[in-house]
């Protein structure tokens, strides 16, 4: 058993790495003992829940002086009875008190884990050694229950928690925070790792030292934002991608969170994580629940890396649609950089011709072939076909690509509305507002009431509609903007402060009806770019648009950023025209495709204006991606040379196959140097035993030679205007030899 429950009421999780343990105390409250490197079941580990008392602080109770909450690390935190940390969980009772003592009930262990309802969670649906564990906690006075749910997931040393409030008393009560996971460290000698960033700038590491006092990252966007993304690691300060202790943490979760660390008097480290306190309330009636997001931890002592591989195997076989986390997934060309919005039949049937001529798999009609949409002041929500654009319909566009044994994908932004729209001559009411006040616009549009279920059943029938009658394989669901003016027309006045969250679960609920009413369509999540690419979408839509910046060397940086706590297959990544759209810069076609190749690959151009070496050269690339597909897409993925780091001009990967006889590796520079010292690329992940040749030369290599001594790079030289020396890209092919 993994999961063991010993005398003292000492927990113990056990993954194939780690060991978590905690213990129900003789007062009823719940303390952490550990979480780290596995240790042995064979403890009583009455040592690491040894108390010593401090003065100036209060007691649990008049029997048990010692016992001090603040001293306690807590499983999960209450606020008023003596821990004045930032607390997991806080409730209005009905007498307008705002204190719980909640105090160990029952525990209980079941094999497996089963979905949540209403929201996206992990699962064990292929007998992969789940063991769940959960913890009964009561509030005597108002019988309020929780329960307190961990999963382990020994073999990718994944560990979800979650929360469940029941209300059993005879009266409502009000949730005012309930975070989904808390972990009490012993000393605060941690570096925060964390990921900003912006529109077109993305997920940026982020590293510093843990300092006494709150600290951490949080989104009231309703989405989970360009600005802060809900992954954060703490790592020890040595720690770096090939070694080191690290923790990684991530939300299964689209809206606002909040990740922080409260660095307390006694130098521990409180770590926690969930919905977003601020902006968040929930009216809990008798008999009702409240179920949290699934916060998942994981840990391991080689370095970051190997976190990010292990988080990554956890996705694809416990988060991900299975269908699709097997399926390769297909190299598209998307209108939007070629056309925007001027286009019509012709043109894109062009596009697609000439996209199958070089091989390419799938075509995708972008923003602008509904309602009257010629910019984006209009036609949000009608979605019905432009027939000004396309007199004939969807349908012979569609028959055109399927034609030519291509899939068809076409572009929706199901929660938006434009004031100029039918919807809204129809239905003023969905847009939210406060009646009386005032609506902010985002880019000339508005966001419809995701918490009406009216809205979804309007959205629903109209979208089904279209993919079942034109035959759609793919959605790309977009969102460009934030969520402002959060009022539910339908809510209650105590409900006000769900707002937020019910939005997700309305999101959540289309998401779910859409995807179960059409298993074989592959989505794709984007918002603005990469604004919402989090464990919630991920769920439902198994990839997202990574950014709308897909200039080479920004790229760079926002695909490192994101391959922290993503896996490759998740970041769609294209090559577009240059000069690049957003930062204006010019960089081959050759470096852009081997920066794009470390995702689900595509092209963003006109393509129809090509020159015929491009094409040439686009023709080669997409040879070259499906023939090493597999391994960039579901590979194990380690970055060699960290370009947040350093003079941040140089970043490499590398993928490595299962049973490591293919590794690809790459390496960008940036600006090149006159006169550069001797360089080597330290492979990663080779088995040391195999003989390898690179890029198909004669000479063979060990595994470990090529890990340990590395591979010779040549000095970038001028060359023309094919691979100019700046914003340069080598690809390092490693084939075992048989
Ligand atoms: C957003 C997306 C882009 C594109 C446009 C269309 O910006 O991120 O990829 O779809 O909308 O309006």
């Amino acid at each position: 058993m993994s999961i063991t429950i010993k005398d003292h009421n000492v927990f113990h999780l056990q993954t194939d790495h780690c060991s978590y343990l905690f213990t129900a105390l003789p007062t009823g409250q719940l303390a952490q003992l550990y979480y780290g490197a596995k240790v042995n079941q064979n403890n009583t580990f009455q040592n690491l829940a040894t108390r010593e008392w401090h003065d100036s602080t209060t007691s649990v109770d008049f029997d048990h002086p010692d016992y001090q909450k603040e001293l306690i690390k807590a499983e999960y935190s209450d606020f008023g009875t003596g821990d004045f940390r930032e607390p997991a969980f806080q409730i209005t009772n009905p007498d307008g008190s705002r204190i719980t003592n909640l105090n160990f009930v029952n525990a209980k262990v079941v094999d497996g884990k089963s979905r949540l309802a209403h929201l996206p969670s992990t699962f064990d649906e292929n007998a992969d050694d789940a063991q769940t564990l959960s913890i009964t906690m009561e509030d005597k006075p108002t019988s309020l229950k929780v329960e307190l749910f961990y999963t382990i997931f020994p073999h990718q040393d994944v560990i979800v928690r979650s929360a469940r409030f029941t209300n059993n008393g005879d009266d409502a009560i009000d949730i005012n925070r309930a975070l989904s996971a808390q972990i009490d460290l012993p000393d605060h000698d941690y570096d925060l790792i964390t990921f900003a960033g912006s529109w077109a700038r993305e997920r940026h590491l982020v590293r510093r030292h843990l300092f006494p006092g709150l600290q951490g990252v949080e989104s009231l966007r309703t989405a989970s934002s360009h600005q802060e993304n809900p992954f954060f690691m703490l790592a020890r300060p040595h720690t770096d991608n090939d070694q080191g202790a690290v923790y990684g943490f991530n939300l299964v979760y689209s809206g606002n969170f909040s990740d922080i660390v409260d660095v307390d008097q006694f130098g521990t480290a409180r770590v926690l994580t969930g919905i977003n306190p601020q902006e968040f309330g929930w009216h809990l009636k008798t008999g009702s629940s409240f179920q949290t997001p699934e916060a998942i931890m994981s840990f391991t002592t080689n370095g970051m890396n190997q976190l990010s591989q292990q988080m990554s195997a956890f996705y694809q076989q416990h988060l991900v649609n299975q269908r699709f986390s097997r399926e390769l997934r297909p190299i598209l060309i998307n209108n939007w950089e070629a056309t925007y919005f001027d286009f019509d039949q012709e043109k894109l049937m062009k596009i697609a011709h000439n996209a199958h001529e070089v091989g390419i798999e799938m075509f995708v009609l972008d923003d602008g072939w509904f309602g009257h949409r010629d910019d984006d002041t209009s036609s949000l929500g009608d979605w019905f076909v432009n027939e000004k654009k396309l007199p004939n319909g969807l349908q012979p566009v569609v028959d055109h690509v399927h034609g030519l044994k291509m899939k068809f994908g076409l572009w929706f932004e199901p929660e938006m509305i434009n004031k100029d729209s039918q919807l809204y001559q129809d239905h003023p009411e969905w847009m939210i507002h406060v009646p009386g006040r005032p609506a902010t616009p985002g880019r000339n549009q508005y966001v419809l009431d995701m918490t009406d279920p009216d809205v979804r059943d309007y959205l629903f029938t109209k979208i089904n509609q279209i993919i079942k009658e034109t035959g759609l394989d793919y959605i790309k669901w977009d969102m460009n903007r934030n969520i402002t003016e959060m009022y539910g027309a339908q809510l209650t006045k105590q409900q006000q402060l769900e707002f937020s969250h019910r939005y997700i679960l309305g999101v959540y609920d289309l998401y779910d009806r859409l995807t179960t009413a059409n298993p074989h369509v592959l989505f794709e999540s984007c918002a603005s770019g990469g604004g919402r690419f989090d464990l919630g979408m991920m769920y439902y839509a198994p990839q997202a648009w990574t950014s709308d910046d897909t200039d080479a060397v920004e790229r760079i940086f926002i695909q490192d950023g994101t391959s922290y706590g993503y896996s490759p297959n998740m970041m769609g990544a294209h090559v577009s025209a240059v000069p690049n759209g957003q930062v204006g810069r010019l960089t081959s076609i050759d470096t852009r495709a081997k920066v794009a190749f470390f995702g689900d690959f595509g092209y963003e151009l006109d393509i129809t204006k090509l020159p015929a070496d491009e094409l040439a050269a686009m023709k080669k690339q997409i040879a070259f991606y499906k023939k090493y597909r597999p391994v960039f897409q579901q590979g194990k993925f380690y970055r060699l040379v960290d370009p947040f780091s350093g003079d941040h001009n140089v970043a490499a990967w590398e993928v490595v196959n299962n049973d490591q006889s293919l590794a690809i590796a790459s390496r960008y520079q940036i600006l090149n140097h006159p006169n550069p010292s001797y360089l080597r690329l330290y492979f990663r992940g080779l088995d040391p035993k195999k003989a390898y040749t690179v890029n198909g030369g004669s000479e063979r290599f060990s595994g470990d030679l090529l890990m340990n001594a590395g591979y010779f790079v040549p000095r970038i030289l001028p060359a023309g205007k094919e691979a100019p020396a700046d914003f340069h890209a080598d690809l390092f092919v490693a084939k075992a030899v048989k």
